[in-house]
């Protein structure tokens, strides 16, 4: 039983066989799916695939890269669409100053707006963060999202940030990245963190595993990332399985 606890299905590289791979995912052992909004455009998108799909749940939120494209008011448009009972989670929501666009401030400004909307849903987060470790963790304390739970997806900073999220409550989204040959500190946070902190994440169609990196990406290869996680904590695969299930399940009230 697998629980792809963040995918982008709404991507244009799923465009021309959609349906066709949906389909079969069930035959490959996934039972729950959740598809992650990252702008206006995939929230609508991601409101149709749970429509069409009785195994794909979703997110409703705002990327920060994307988040030059909202206006004042766009929170209200954001929480109707996230009352729908297959909105799971807000997100994904955070912090990315990998590029300078947009700016700081405008980020951070709609991270905290979308964390009212969790704290007002009572759902919890689906936080990205990347390049922008320190002020994450800020906000995170600051606005108390510890009372919403979430995930930190695909988890790229240190054992001792890894630590400060799980004390918090918080489960650490792993993905293709730890099959990747140099995420050594990436493997020592998965060793470090125990089990019942983790849940599985493709992020398709991005970051597929080994040896598939490189290749659009889909749920069924999660299977490379749950034999890596084995591998590392030396338990059987069965055991990776069962517990990130229970978890997703959990951390997203399904
Ligand atoms: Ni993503």
């Amino acid at each position: 039983m697998i629980f792809d606890s963040h995918a982008h299905y709404d991507d244009e590289a799923f465009d021309k066989d959609r349906e066709e791979l949906l389909q079969g995912l069930r035959d490959n052992d996934v039972e729950f799916v959740v598809n992650i909004s990252a702008s206006i455009d995939t929230c609508n998108k991601t409101l149709g695939l749970i429509k069409d799909y009785d195994f794909i749940y979703g997110t409703i939120g705002v990327h920060p890269s994307e988040t030059g494209e909202l206006v004042n008011g766009d929170e209200l448009r954001l929480k109707e669409w996230a009352s729908n009972d297959k909105i799971v989670a807000i997100g994904e929501i955070g912090l990315d100053y990998y590029y300078p666009e947009p700016a700081r401030e405008c980020q951070k400004n709609w991270f905290r707006k979308q964390i009212d909307l969790a704290k007002e849903l009572k759902l919890p987060v689906v936080i990205h963060s990347r390049d922008a470790a320190a002020d994450t963790l800020d906000i995170i304390k600051e606005e108390n999202v510890a009372q919403c739970g979430g995930v930190i997806h695909c988890f790229s900073y240190e054992k001792e940030m890894a630590k400060q999220y799980i004390d918090m409550g918080f489960y650490l989204g792993i993905g293709g990245v730890v099959t990747f040959k140099n995420a050594r500190k990436l493997k020592e946070t998965v060793e470090f963190v125990p089990l019942d902190r983790i849940v599985l994440e493709t992020d398709c169609p991005y970051l597929a595993p080994e040896p598939f990196r490189g290749k659009r990406n889909d749920s069924s290869l999660i299977k490379y990332v749950a034999q890596q996680i084995a591998q590392i904590k030396d338990i059987p695969v069965s055991e990776v399985y069962r517990i990130t299930y229970e978890n997703a399940k959990k951390m997203y009230n399904i």
